[in-house]
């Protein structure tokens, strides 16, 4: 078998044995380890293309994989591979993590199927000797999520990883991010708006600064009635956060690892944003009561409005606000402001 030298990390010589990575061969200082991600639902425009296009800048040193339903998909850049799964067969699932480290699930699956085909694909990862998992998450805290129905799906299934971690089957972390920024481009000037969106397609919720007459809903402590805070990060650097994340030696360990682009009040919020699209923002206050009283008249099949009046009731407890972990352990990761995201966003054409 043929072999050569190469230069390597640091001035050393590296023998490149074709069959055998490089990475094998580097010294044993070497910080980082080359890491193949499987990424459920890396598809889709927001998590999926953040994930993946943060994983691509590592330069070669780690490598997403997309899981996905389809075995192709004309959105994806040709250079990453696509492995078709059926999230219904263990067998499928093994097969497609055989080589992989670790299994970030950014899947969104209206209905129970979303708890078990996660759980499906957790155990697959298990058998198939993957080190890390983390669920579909990025949202908030436990603690919120259980004051809002249709999150339920995400605490049953983070209990499920969290007791394959206490067996030893597995490391995993949650991962909330708050309330994603790209939630202030909606509305912005058409030129700037693909970027702003980041493959965001949903409508406003809280801040509303389309149109002539914007306003921001603001669900008001219920301890002592002043402005609640949030925390809000750009889709775009929930990537970056995990890529980070997947870097670290220590282990994640159940642990809620945290990221926040920017944890601020709504009344710094609103005047920040009041700057930027250069017009006056109507405040609309809300109180728990208010909320509560709203929610007895929503139809609980509006999935959406439930969400978010039961969400808003959670933001007058203080739970947009959770540990930024991830920020502390992760300090190289330089976050978007709400300053930066509006001044990108808002300004020129
Ligand atoms: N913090 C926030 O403000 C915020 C806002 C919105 C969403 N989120 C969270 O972000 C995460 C991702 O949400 P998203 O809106 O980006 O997701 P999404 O684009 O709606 O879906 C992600 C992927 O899930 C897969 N999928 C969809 N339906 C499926 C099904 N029936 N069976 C199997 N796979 C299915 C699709 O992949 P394939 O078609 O390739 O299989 C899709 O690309 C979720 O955890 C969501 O709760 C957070």
């Amino acid at each position: 078998m043929q072999q050569r030298l190469g230069s390597g990390r640091e001035g050393l010589p590296v023998l490149h044995t074709p069959p055998f990575p490089a990475i094998l061969l580097l010294p044993l200082k070497t910080k980082f380890k080359m890491v193949k991600v499987a990424i459920a639902g890396g598809s889709s425009p927001t998590l999926g293309e953040s994930l993946v296009s943060a994983l691509l800048s590592t330069n070669g040193r780690h490598t997403p994989i997309i899981l996905s339903r389809q075995s192709d998909n004309t959105r994806i850049s040709s250079n990453v591979e696509i492995r078709q799964v059926d999230y219904t067969s263990h067998t499928s699932l093994v097969n497609a993590l055989r080589d992989i480290d670790v299994v970030i699930s950014v899947l969104l699956i209206p209905g129970p199927e979303f708890i078990t085909y996660q759980i499906n694909l957790l155990h697959a990862a298990e058998e198939a000797g993957c080190r890390r998992f983390a669920p579909s998450e990025f949202a908030l805290s436990s603690e919120a999520h259980e004051k809002v129905d249709i999150l339920s799906a995400k605490l049953t299934t983070w209990d499920a990883v969290r007791s394959s971690v206490e067996r030893g089957k597995i490391d995993a972390a949650r991962f909330p991010c708050g309330m994603f920024m790209n939630y202030l481009g909606i509305g912005c000037p058409p030129s700037k708006r693909k970027d702003a969106l980041a493959g965001f397609s949903e409508g406003p919720y809280l801040f509303h600064l389309e149109g002539d007459n914007p306003w921001v809903e603001v669900p008001l402590k219920e301890d002592d009635g002043q402005f609640s805070s949030l925390i809000m990060t750009n889709i775009r650097d929930i990537g970056k956060f995990i890529t980070a994340a997947i870097d670290l030696e220590e282990p994640w360990s159940g642990r809620e690892l945290g990221m926040a682009g920017e944890t601020i009040n709504f009344r710094d919020a609103i005047a920040i944003c009041e700057q930027y699209i250069g017009k006056k923002i109507e405040v609309r206050p809300v109180t728990k009561a208010q909320l509560s009283e709203k929610l007895q008249e929503v139809p609980k099949n509006n999935f959406i409005e439930y969400m978010e009046c039961q969400l808003s009731i959670a933001g007058t407890e203080e739970l947009f606000l959770f540990e930024a972990t991830l920020n502390k352990l992760c300090p190289q990761v330089r976050p978007m402001t709400i300053t930066e995201f509006m001044q990108t966003f808002w300004t020129g054409l």
